[in-house]
C-alpha cells in the first residue's frame, strides 16, 4: 500500500485502538515463525504501532526483558504442557511465579496470567487440574504480594458453549457445569475476569450461510436481515457481540455475575486454501478495522452495555510454522519487517488525518527503491536533513523500510528548506500530503499536533505466545442451530430473526 495511506492507517489503528480510559485492543504474539524477529525488534514494532497490551503464549525471558520500561501491559501464559505440574504442586507454582513474574515486575508490567489455552476443549483430561493450577498460582502471587496487580484466569474457546445462538439461551456444556462453576467462583473471588477466545470467522463458515457475512464482519445488515434475540429483543449488529453475550448468558445461567469478559483472541485470516474462500485480505482488513472501531466505542454487548469489551487481536505476525489449513498460517496483521499485511482503517483515516492545513513531504507509493535510496542519501547528506530519528534504536527506525526512512528524511529536508525554495520531488519519488505521518514517538516535523495528537493516549494492544495448540476451535452444532432458527422464525416472523 502507499506509504501515506499506510501511515494514516497506523495513525488511525493506533488512535482508535488505544483509548485512554476506555476499552483497549491488544495483540497476541504467536511465535511459530521460521524467522522470528528478535525480542527487541518485536518490541520496536509494538511501539511503532502504539500497541499497549500484549499477550504472550509463554513467559519468554527475552520478551519479558525487552518489554521492560515500555509501559506495555503484558499477559503471560502458563503453557498447556506446564499446567499439570503447576496444578499438582504448589511449590512448582511458586517457582513459576518467582521465575516468570516476580523477577520482572514492576519494570515489566505483567498484569495477567493465562493458565493454559482452551484446556477444556483441547485437553479435557487435564480439566480437573485446571482450577488447582490457577489456585496454586494465585496463592503464590499472594505470597509475593502481587495478587492485586496480577490476575489469574484461563482462556476458553466458544466450544464450551454448544449453542451460542440466540445469546439469551446459551449455556455452558453441562459436562463442565461444576468445573466452570468453580472457575467462575475463583474469578469472582479474586476479582479476575473471564478469558474468551471468540472467532466469528469459524462461526460464520460453519454456519453454512445461515448468517450473512456482513454480520460476521461488523457490516450493516439490511432491514430484512436484522438479527434480534427473540427473548430479549436485543438487536445484534455483529456476531462478535453475540458471542460475548452468549458467554455472559452462560455465566448467568450458573447464577454467577460480576465477572467481566475479556476477549483474549479474535481475528480473521488474510489468506486461505482453495476451500477457504472467506479467508481474504479484504475480509481480514474489514474485520479487524471494524473490530477496533467496535471495541473502541467502549460500550459492552447488548446485555452488558457498561462493560467495555477489552480485546486482543489474533495475531501480530503470520506464523508460517503452524500446521493445518493455509488460513492457520495467515492470521497476522504485520509482516516481520513491520509493514502491515493489509491496509488498516483506510476509509476513516481520510476523515481523521486529512484536514490539516500543514503539508508533509513523504515517499510516493510505489516509488522505485533505488530512487528512494538515492533520495535518502541525498536528503541526509547534501540536503542536510536531520536523519538521527531513523537510525537503529531511534523512534522512527521501525518499520525498517525504505519508504518509511525516505518519508522521514524527505519531510525533514522539505520542512527546513521549503522557505528557501526546497521542493518535494526527489526525482519523482516524493509527494505532498496533508495527513500527518507521525506515529507513536516518531514525530514528523512541520506537523501541527492538530490532527493526530488526540489519537495517542494510552492504547492497548496485546503480545507473544508461542502458539500452543491454541486452537480456535469453535464448535457449532449446525443442525441444532437450524432447528432453533426454524422455531424462532415461526414465532416472530416480523422480526426476521435468523435464530
Ligand atoms: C501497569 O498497568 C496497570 C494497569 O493499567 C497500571 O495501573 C499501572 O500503573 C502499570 N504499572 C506500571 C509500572 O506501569
Ligand atoms: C459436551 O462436552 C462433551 C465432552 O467434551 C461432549 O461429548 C458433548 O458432545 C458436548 N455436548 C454438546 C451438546 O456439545
Ligand atoms: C448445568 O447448568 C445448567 C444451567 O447452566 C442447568 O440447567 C443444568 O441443569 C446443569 N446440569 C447439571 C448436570 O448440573
Ligand atoms: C439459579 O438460581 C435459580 C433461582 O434461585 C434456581 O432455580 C436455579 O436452580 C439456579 N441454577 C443453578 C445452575 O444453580
Ligand atoms: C457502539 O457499538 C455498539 C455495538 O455495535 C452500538 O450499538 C452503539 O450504538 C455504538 N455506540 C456508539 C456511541 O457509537
Ligand atoms: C476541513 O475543515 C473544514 C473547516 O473546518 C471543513 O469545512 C471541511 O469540510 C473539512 N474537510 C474535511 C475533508 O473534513
Ligand atoms: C515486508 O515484507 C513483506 C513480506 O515479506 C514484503 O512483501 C514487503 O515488500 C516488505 N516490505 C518492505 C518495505 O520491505
Ligand atoms: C503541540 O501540543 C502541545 C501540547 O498540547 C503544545 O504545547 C504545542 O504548542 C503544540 N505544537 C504545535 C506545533 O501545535
Amino acid at each position: 500500500m502507499t506509504f501515506d495511506i499506510w501511515l494514516q492507517a497506523i495513525l488511525l489503528f493506533c488512535g482508535v485502538l488505544f483509548n485512554a480510559e476506555g476499552a483497549f485492543v491488544g495483540i497476541n504474539i504467536g511465535t511459530g515463525l521460521s524467522s522470528l524477529p528478535s525480542a527487541a525488534d518485536i518490541v520496536a514494532i509494538l511501539r511503532a504501532h502504539q500497541i499497549t497490551h500484549v499477550r504472550l503464549y509463554d513467559a519468554d525471558a527475552h520478551m519479558l526483558n525487552a518489554l521492560s520500561n515500555t509501559g506495555i501491559e503484558v499477559m503471560v501464559s502458563v503453557t498447556n504442557q506446564e499446567v499439570l505440574a503447576v496444578g499438582e504442586r504448589p511449590s512448582t507454582a511458586a517457582a513459576w511465579i518467582n521465575k516468570n513474574v516476580a523477577a520482572y515486575v514492576p519494570s515489566t508490567n505483567i498484569t495477567a496470567i493465562a493458565v493454559g489455552s482452551e484446556i477444556l476443549t483441547t485437553l479435557p483430561h487435564a480439566a480437573p487440574i485446571l482450577l488447582p493450577a490457577m489456585s496454586n498460582l494465585y496463592k503464590a502471587l499472594v505470597a509475593s504480594n502481587l495478587n492485586f496487580q496480577v490476575k489469574v484466569s484461563t482462556p476458553h474457546s466458544m466450544g464450551v458453549i454448544p449453542r451460542p445462538f440466540p445469546p439469551s439461551t446459551a449455556t455452558f456444556n453441562t459436562t463442565w457445569n461444576s468445573t466452570i462453576f468453580q472457575i467462575l467462583q475463583f474469578l469472582k473471588n479474586t476479582k479476575s475476569f473471564y478469558m474468551l477466545n471468540a472467532y466469528p470467522y469459524y462461526e460464520y463458515i460453519r454456519s453454512n450461510g445461515i448468517f450473512p457475512l456482513e454480520y460476521a464482519l461488523f457490516q450493516p445488515l439490511s432491514a430484512v436481515k436484522q438479527i434480534v434475540d427473540p427473548n430479549t429483543l436485543f438487536h445484534y449488529n455483529s456476531m462478535f457481540d453475540a458471542l460475548v453475550d452468549a458467554t455472559y448468558s452462560s455465566i448467568a445461567a450458573l447464577n454467577m455475575s460480576g465477572i467481566p469478559i475479556v476477549v483474549t483472541e479474535t481475528g480473521w485470516p488474510s489468506l486461505g486454501g482453495a476451500n477457504e474462500p472467506d479467508a481474504t485480505a479484504e475480509n481480514a482488513e474489514t474485520y479487524n478495522n471494524n473490530l477496533i472501531r467496535r471495541v473502541s466505542n467502549d460500550s459492552g454487548p447488548p446485555s452488558q452495555l457498561n462493560i467495555p469489551i477489552n480485546t486482543y487481536i489474533y495475531e501480530l505476525f503470520n506464523e508460517d510454522k503452524r500446521s493445518g489449513p493455509v488460513s492457520e498460517r495467515n492470521w497476522g496483521i504485520f509482516f516481520t519487517n513491520g509493514t502491515a499485511v493489509y491496509d488498516l482503517s483506510l476509509s476513516v483515516s481520510d476523515s481523521l488525518g486529512a484536514n490539516s492545513s500543514t503539508s508533509f513531504c513523504i515517499a510516493r507509493q510505489g516509488a522505485d527503491e533505488s530512487a528512494l535510496q538515492d533520495g535518502i542519501n541525498w536528503a541526509c547528506g547534501q540536503g542536510r536533513a536531520d536523519c538521527a530519528a531513523i537510525q537503529q534504536g531511534q523512534p522512527c527506525y521501525m518499520p525498517n523500510t525504505l519508504q518509511n526512512h525516505a518519508s522521514y528524511a524527505y519531510n525533514d529536508y522539505y520542512q527546513r528548506m521549503r522557505g528557501s525554495g526546497g521542493t518535494c520531488d526527489f526525482g519523482g519519488s516524493a509527494t505532498l500530503t496533508t495527513a500527518d505521518p507521525s506515529y507513536g514517538s516518531c514525530r514528523f516535523t512541520g506537523g501541527s499536533n492538530s490532527s493526530t495528537a488526540g489519537l495517542f493516549p494510552p492504547p492497548a494492544l496485546g503480545p507473544v505466545g508461542p502458539s500452543s495448540e491454541s486452537s480456535r476451535n469453535v464448535v457449532l452444532h449446525f443442525g441444532t442451530v437450524v432447528a432453533v432458527i426454524a422455531t424462532l422464525c415461526s414465532v416472530d416472523v416480523n422480526l426476521r430473526n435468523i435464530w
